[in-house]
């Protein structure tokens, strides 16, 4: 039986979905049953919080494999650490971590740091294990459409840099294939999208979809910061946020790789059928 954590989340929904058009039995650990997008009778769901040891235990029970997955928070490496070694005490096999592109020993970034971290704790608890390290997802573009959709343009800090972002739903796809396939354990795997691209090349491209020109305007890094002021409460997320981009705007993210498509059997999402997929929320809808 499988595990899958952050089953609410946008990678976790993407390796639900993937493993329950594949056929394949698997358990969830939510939060909140009801944000889940995948509702089918064959899926397990237990209703915890990696934070509540009593409900990490039930949700091991009987598993061999689990998707180890959470959002940023101060406490997400500790709570990944502790669900690692109550996976191997458990008896688990095989961890699949979802972690960054970023994640090395010399690391500054601190969520970059903390993913590195928590591979390497995995590593010590002597079950298999999986690495997947994807690039910028695709996905954070939805945090500008309001944006795109009003003005025309979007902003960040990140200058000319280049990103080959990809989209959770091929990240989840991974996921799925790794932690119902063989072959696959002491493997890290860097996810990236088809395109090195510029945001301004983004900007184009997103645009030629919603058949509207849209922008990208360069950020410097204090005005990114105020404008994440006005959504970000917590200081430790406002600074690792700003950090990453930082790491961002400085080259970390400008390579891609061949891995979606070596695992998959089938090329990465461009960023245009992405932008197809959620033409109504960026703009005029292509249906
Ligand atoms: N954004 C990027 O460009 C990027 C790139 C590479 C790697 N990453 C990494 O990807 C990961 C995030 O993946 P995602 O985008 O799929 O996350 P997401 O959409 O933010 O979802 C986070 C998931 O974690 C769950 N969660 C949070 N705290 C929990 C807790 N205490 N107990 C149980 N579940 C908890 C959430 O549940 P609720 O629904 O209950 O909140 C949700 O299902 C991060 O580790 C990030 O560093 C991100």
């Amino acid at each position: 039986m499988i595990l899958l954590t952050g089953a609410s989340g946008r990678v976790g929904r993407a390796a639900a979905s993937a493993l329950l058009n594949a056929g394949v039995p698997f358990r969830v650990l939510v939060r909140d049953p009801a944000k889940l997008t995948v509702t089918d009778p064959r899926v397990e769901v237990v209703t915890g919080d990696l934070g509540d040891p009593q409900s990490v235990l039930r949700a091991l029970e009987g598993i061999e494999r689990a998707l180890v997955v959470m959002g940023n928070h101060p406490d997400q490496a500790e709570l990944e650490r502790r669900f690692a070694t109550s996976a191997q005490e458990a008896g688990v096999a095989h961890l699949v971590k979802i972690s960054s592109m970023e994640a090395s020993a010399e690391a500054s970034a601190v969520l970059p740091r903390n993913h590195y971290e928590t591979e390497q704790h995995i590593v010590a608890t002597g079950v298999d294990w999986t690495f997947l390290r994807p690039n910028f997802y695709m996905q954070n573009m939805l945090m500008y459409a309001e944006s795109i959709k009003s003005t025309g343009s979007f902003a960040l800090p990140l200058a000319a840099a280049v990103t080959a972002m990809v989209d959770t739903q091929d990240v989840g796809d991974v996921a799925a294939a790794v932690l119902s396939g063989d072959g696959h354990a002491g493997q890290i795997y860097e996810l990236t999208g088809p395109d090195l691209m510029t945001f301004h090349e983004v900007a184009r491209r997103l645009g030629g979809v919603v058949d509207q020109s849209v922008c990208y305007r360069e950020q410097t890094p204090e005005e990114f910061r105020a404008t994440l002021e006005r959504f970000i409460s917590s200081r430790w997320q406002l600074d690792a946020v700003c950090e990453l981009f930082a790491e961002i705007a400085a080259g970390s993210l400008a390579y891609r790789t061949e891995a979606v498509s070596d695992l998959l059997g089938r090329p990465p999402t461009t960023i245009e059928s992405f932008a197809q997929r959620f033409s109504a929320v960026f703009g005029r809808d292509h249906g």
